[in-house]
């Protein structure tokens, strides 16, 4: 079945082959004027032509190819779907009640320590069945999707033990086979937090021995990811929880530096892990060691804009030629699902360039998180599976300038369109 999209406005298409780093972010050739059409076979893209001779070349076909559908873009920009490389969409509970502990000046591991935090998400998310789970965390990735997002990596962490880690994941699965919703990738997160039950000792111990190899077994995860804090994982246990990991055939990604600089930077860039996330407070050598392991560094300013913290200097990162990537973080203290909303921070709180933001959630995750299909994905490209988005608006820098509602007018799915507003 082909679909071709024409009457395109302005079209970013970001048709690279290795993420874009330093001044590449603000390079206006990334831009197809308007005039574009996308021709679509099945769920790739297979052409780009002008608007013009794509209908021409479909009016002679008729009647011979009755089976392609036509879809006027109306002039509207158009953007490649968007990549969210970073969510806790998996759990249930709330945790509202910690905005005023906050406002008190409580600390997040104050917090934790009080019996809120990670722990709490983890009762309330163990308590409830899987399919229970699944409804919840299905309405989620459907707002993503509402607000552009065609693909999400989510993490476990909010269960702990084999059991409810297990779980987790299951529901991650089932969210990758509905076709409604954004295509999945899965990360193990046993070491989020130590659950009540044991020592931080113990719990390492029941990573290694059990948990991991549990997991590893049902296949439920691509990926191992470890909360690399001081007060949570320290330096040394999060190294050997993801040799072990690497050694079970799962692919690595890390929470780094959040609250204070832990170290977390060097170590990423020893492991060469996939993404470096959070990364806040990552010192300057950290960062150049980042750098030279060409490791990613994932911002995620879901989580100052919901604790009320500054701002990373996201422009510093135009400034040198280190890949980087913003995403929700979505979890229970910042649930934010909406990437145009998290772009909307970067662009109109601190100054960064549209297209460079637009980059950073889209062909730049695209190598942190691959599509499932083993198709390319972030781009409008030949060859690339056919996430798209068309903005409401005819300028393309719109679509991180309406904070509190979706900029987009409908989403096309590995060539299917699932919205339409
Ligand atoms: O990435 N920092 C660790 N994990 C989450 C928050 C988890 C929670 O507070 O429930 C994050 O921000
Ligand atoms: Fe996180």
């Amino acid at each position: 079945m082909r679909t071709v999209l024409y009457n395109c406005g302005p079209m970013i298409h970001f048709d690279s082959e290795t993420p874009l780093v330093g001044k590449q972010l603000i390079n206006d050739n990334w831009i197809y004027s308007a005039g574009k059409a996308i021709i679509i076979d099945g769920s790739q893209i297979v052409e780009i032509l002008d608007s013009g001779d794509a209908v021409n070349d479909f009016e002679s076909h008729m009647g011979k190819n009755d089976s392609t559908k036509l879809y006027d873009v109306k002039n509207k920009a158009v953007i490649p779907g968007i990549i969210d490389s970073h969510s806790h969409l998996v759990w249930g509970g709330d945790r509202s009640r910690e905005v005023r502990l906050r406002q008190q000046g409580k600390t997040y591991a104050e917090i934790a320590n009080m019996g809120g935090g990670i722990n709490s998400t983890v009762l309330s998310t163990r308590a409830l069945s899987e399919n229970a789970l699944f409804e919840i965390s299905k309405r989620r990735a459907m707002i993503a999707l509402s607000n552009g997002t065609t693909h999400l990596e989510t993490k476990s962490g909010y269960g702990l033990s084999v059991e409810s880690e297990i779980k987790l994941l299951k529901v991650a699965k089932r969210l990758q086979l509905d076709a409604h919703t954004p295509s999945i990738d899965s990360t193990w997160l046993g070491a989020h937090a130590v659950p009540k039950n044991h020592t931080q000792e113990s719990y390492v111990e029941e990573l290694i021995s059990n948990q991991l190899p549990a997991i590893a077994e049902t296949g439920l995860a691509r990926s191992a990811d470890v909360f690399c804090e001081p007060g949570w994982f320290t330096l040394d246990e999060s190294e050997y929880i993801l040799n072990e990991a690497k050694s079970h055939g799962l692919a690595l990604r890390m929470h780094i530096d959040e609250f204070c600089d832990g170290g977390g930077g060097e170590l990423a860039a020893k492991l060469k892990v996939d993404t470096a996330d959070h990364a806040h407070h990552t010192s300057e050598t950290g960062r150049q060691a980042l750098k030279n392991a060409n490791v990613n560094t994932g911002f995620l300013p879901g989580t100052p804009y919901s604790m009320g913290t500054e701002w990373p200097d996201f422009n510093s990162m135009i400034n040198t030629n280190a890949p980087w990537t913003i995403a929700s973080d979505f979890n229970p203290n910042n649930q934010v699902l909406s990437i145009p909303f998290i772009a909307s921070c970067l662009v109109q709180r601190c100054k960064v360039d549209p297209l460079a933001t637009l980059a950073a959630c889209t062909i730049n995750p695209s190598f942190t998180t691959p599509h499932n299909s083993g198709l390319s994905h972030g781009k409008i490209a030949v060859g690339a599976i056919a996430n798209i988005n068309i903005l409401q608006s005819q300028q393309w820098e719109s679509w991180c300038l309406t904070p509190g509602h979706s900029p987009v007018d409908a989403t096309f799915m590995a060539g299917e369109k699932v919205n339409e507003y």
